[in-house]
């Protein structure tokens, strides 16, 4: 079997856990002697090949985060550079966030079925899985443990050809966290969340505090104009 996997994140391939996620992916899918090639939204110099490669084949495969519960933009300005093909070409995603539960990615799950639609494709099914915030910066023994899982999922796509199995429906986790974690939670992120918070920041070459608001402590200077000087409403 051969695929093409699009990756739709608008981050560039070496920050994009989209991406991490696609090679553990593409590791299980070709264990049995599978091809693909891989395709970065975030590179438009890619954009041409990837629709050429859109309508010369029929295993397409998105590879999407959830950016504010939608498809990302970038992603959407391509998609919408697409001609309509045909019930011969599927379309399976794996749709992946950073909130934990799955129920936060159902409503992009539901768009997954309607774009499939408008380009006039069949379904294959979406991989869904969140609590991807961290594989970015997480180290490699947490990264492998965070993206190492979807090897297996990879190996059930080279099995089925689509993401309906009850193993890929098990594969997203809990729907809606329990009252006692959701009480956890809301205690961690009162207490270890911004330790959590300003170590990565530090790791990112941030030297301030997270809460620093400079914008408050240095007023506009006085020859700055402000919105209601220049006849803004506020
Ligand atoms: C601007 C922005 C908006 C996001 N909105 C959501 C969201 O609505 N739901 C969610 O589960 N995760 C959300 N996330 C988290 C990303 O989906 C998550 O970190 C994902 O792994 C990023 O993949 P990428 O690095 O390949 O872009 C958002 C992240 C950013 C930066």
């Amino acid at each position: 079997m051969h695929a093409v996997i699009i990756n739709g994140s608008p981050r560039v391939k070496q920050f994009s856990n989209t991406d991490k996620i696609i090679s553990k992916f593409a590791e299980g899918f070709c264990r049995d002697g599978n091809t693909y090639e891989l395709y970065s939204i975030s590179d438009r110099r890619e954009w041409d090949d990837a629709r050429k490669a859109y309508y010369n084949n029929f295993n397409i495969i998105i590879a999407l985060p959830l950016y504010v519960e939608c498809v990302p933009g970038l992603l959407m300005e391509f998609l919408e550079t697409l001609t309509p093909k045909n019930e011969y070409t599927q379309i399976s995603y794996i749709l992946q966030g950073g909130f934990a539960e799955g129920s936060q990615l159902r409503c992009g799950q539901d768009y997954m079925k309607i774009l499939t639609k408008e380009l006039g494709c069949s379904y294959g099914g979406t991989l869904v899985k969140g609590d991807n915030f961290y594989i970015r910066f997480a180290d490699e023994r947490e990264r492998e443990r965070r993206t190492g899982i979807y090897k297996e999922m990879g190996a059930v796509f080279s099995r089925d050809g689509d993401f309906f199995s009850d193993d890929c429906i098990k594969f997203t986790g809990p729907e809606v966290f329990s009252l006692p974690i959701r009480l956890m939670l809301g205690l961690m992120f009162k207490t270890l969340a911004k330790g959590l918070a300003e170590k990565t920041a530090a790791g990112l070459g941030c030297t301030k505090p997270i809460d620093c608001k400079p914008y408050i402590k240095n007023p506009l200077p006085e020859e700055m104009p402000t919105a209601e000087g220049i006849g803004c409403r506020i």
